[in-house]
């Protein structure tokens, strides 16, 4: 990305090298299409364990890490704000550094913004100075894509002993309101489960609505989408999703991003652990079912055979190989699932797996490992299974689980979830018939049901639809509940089916919803189902990305110009 304008490298108080800082040649080489390299030239070659201390002076503008928003792309729409994303590979574009999972380091930051603003920043301790100068530290070693930089008229209120909020001032109340008092039982959770909770503070920063993600797992900091504002904590998942990478990516890290899962198949397995100590095992299971209807979706849209379906993953420029930006799909997060649970199976003891995840991240904290280290630690833990050669039963070879693209070859067992999937499912198949049976329909009361459980039976409703003729038309009516739904997963499926069944009608119920925010997973769905469908569809997919393009995050913005056949500028 040419967005980092170095101007200068200068050696300093490097042993050898004099007190004042020596200028040095050097030279950016543009390679493949993921920035430049920054080569530095030293005068003279180095003694092996010789301290080196470089200089860089650069500025960073435009780019796909450093994002800067206009007032109207605020909450408040008063005041300018920027942020900073890392993962995988953009914050290159932010400040030099070794961009790659594979190494770690501390870092320190002086943070001076205008009057009317704060930093924060994903580090252990800051401190305010005079000027408005923050001063950030992180205390330990982490990867590159964890250092992230936030700036803007953003306050921040206390939810628990070690935890608060940020967020812009008109969503104070509502943010402190959705998570007060329950971060700490999450943190707790994970701790009993998989060892001290390092980082000192947890944090959390709601983003402006653009931010394309539902959340990121900054170190101290979590970045989250306003769209988890539902008012109910409905959507408490995503923040202990956040919380398990506190173990699974943060302390241990994958190496590389062709091995993704190990970070995001670990850590969906840590959220349904925490989730079934906090909610219990049956709405752990409905979430759970969920997101296999997501890696579902994904594979049918891809095809199964497709390589970005392995957890083991190619990355390469070109034909055959994968962009790590690509990576961000559901394989390595259920069908990394599936593999962890899998592996959990095999054990056959959850209170001995749970061990093992405890070992695990003790054995690999603040390192960066491959697959390889992960499952020759967990063979080298059970030797009676290594012994049995458990990782080449036929059909289940862990070979296969990381090579071979397609649909798991184990699922874990989500039956536990039954009372809360069942009537959801035979509901969806009542709506499903030509004639409606609306005497039993009406006699399902579902003002109970949790959000996930509708979540559930709008996927159900999605695979039936097209339904017959009306029928949506009727239950739309039935259920304002859904329908006019504020919460963001009720209001994605509800598109999804306003556009599969070619409802006219309800297209400004897309169009608004496209416009409300800009997360990656609730976009591109939208405007893939847009572009398969009519020409009013098409035409509606067009119009709103025309509208909302200036507002959505760049990569975001290029996945969309992909789906709708446009130039990709590279
Ligand atoms: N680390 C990811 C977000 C990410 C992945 C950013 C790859 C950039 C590249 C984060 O932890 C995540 O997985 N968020 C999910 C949460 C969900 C699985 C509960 C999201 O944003 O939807
Ligand atoms: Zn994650």
């Amino acid at each position: 990305h040419p967005t980092l304008r170095v101007r200068r490298a200068a050696l300093r108080g490097t042993p050898g090298y004099g007190g004042d800082p020596q200028p040095l040649r050097v030279e950016s080489r543009p390679f493949a299409t993921y920035g430049s390299a920054l080569h530095v030239h030293l005068p003279q070659p180095l003694r092996a364990g010789q301290l080196l201390s470089l200089e860089i002076d650069y500025e960073a503008g435009e780019g796909p890490g450093v994002c800067w928003l206009a007032p109207e792309q605020t909450a408040g729409k008063q005041k300018p704000y920027m942020y900073t994303q890392g993962q995988a590979v953009l914050n290159r574009s932010f400040f030099p550094c070794f961009d790659t999972p594979s190494v770690k380091c501390t870092y320190s930051a002086t943070v001076q913004v205008p009057e009317g603003f704060t930093a924060v920043m994903s580090a252990t301790s800051w401190e305010k100075q005079k000027d408005n100068t923050f001063v950030f530290k992180m205390s330990q070693p982490i990867p590159s894509y964890l250092i992230a930089l936030a700036v803007g008229d953003i306050v921040s209120a206390d939810v628990g002993p070690r935890s608060r909020v940020w967020a812009e001032p008109c969503l104070i109340e509502a943010a402190k309101k959705e998570y007060d008092g329950v971060i700490e039982e999450f943190l707790a959770v994970g701790e009993k489960l998989f060892g001290p909770y390092v980082w000192g503070r947890y944090d959390i920063l709601f983003m402006p609505p653009s931010f394309p993600f539902g959340g990121m797992e900054n170190p101290c900091l979590t970045f989250v989408t306003p769209c988890l504002l539902a008012g109910d904590r409905s959507l408490a998942d995503v923040i202990i999703h956040e919380i398990s990478h506190s173990w699974f990516g943060n302390l241990v890290t994958n190496a590389t991003w062709g091995e993704f899962w190990l970070n995001e198949g670990f850590t969906m397995y840590a959220q349904r652990r925490i989730s079934t100590e906090v909610y219990g095992l049956a709405y752990t299971c409905l979430e759970a079912a969920t997101g296999r209807a997501l890696l579902r979706q994904h594979m049918d849209n891809t095809g199964e055979d497709h390589p970005l379906n392995k957890l083991r993953v190619v990355i390469e420029p070109g034909l055959w190989g994968v962009n790590p930006d690509d990576t961000y799909n559901e394989t390595p997060y259920e069908k990394g699932y599936c593999f962890v649970s899998y592996l959990a199976h095999l054990v056959g003891d959850q209170s001995k797996f749970d061990a093992f995840l405890q070992a695990y991240v003790n054995q690999f904290k603040f390192q960066s490992i491959t697959a390889d280290d992960a499952l020759g630690f967990f063979l080298e833990y059970f030797p009676e299974l290594k012994e049995k050669g458990v990782d080449s039963i036929p059909g289940f070879e862990f070979d296969r689980w990381l090579n071979t693209p397609g649909w798991p070859p184990y699922l874990p067992d989500l039956s536990p979830g039954e009372q809360l999937m069942k009537p959801a499912e035979e509901l969806a198949e009542l709506w499903a018939a030509d004639n409606l049976n609306v005497e039993v329909i009406e006699a399902v009361d579902i003002t109970a049901w949790r959000t996930y459980q509708l979540v559930y039976f709008l996927d159900k409703i999605l695979q039936k639809s097209p339904l017959p003729e009306g029928n949506v038309e009727r239950l739309s009516k039935m259920y304002p509940k859904i329908s006019k739904a504020q919460n963001a997963e009720l209001r994605l499926r509800w598109c999804q089916i306003i556009l599969k069944n070619n409802l006219e009608a309800e297209y400004g119920k897309v169009k608004d919803f496209l416009h409300s925010q800009g997360k990656q997973k609730y976009t591109l769905p939208l405007y893939r189902a847009m572009w398969g469908g009519s020409e009013a569809a098409r035409a509606l997919a067009m119009e709103t990305f025309s509208a909302t393009a200036p507002q959505l995050h760049v990569n975001v913005q290029n996945y969309v110009k992909k789906i709708l056949g446009l130039e990709v500028a590279e």
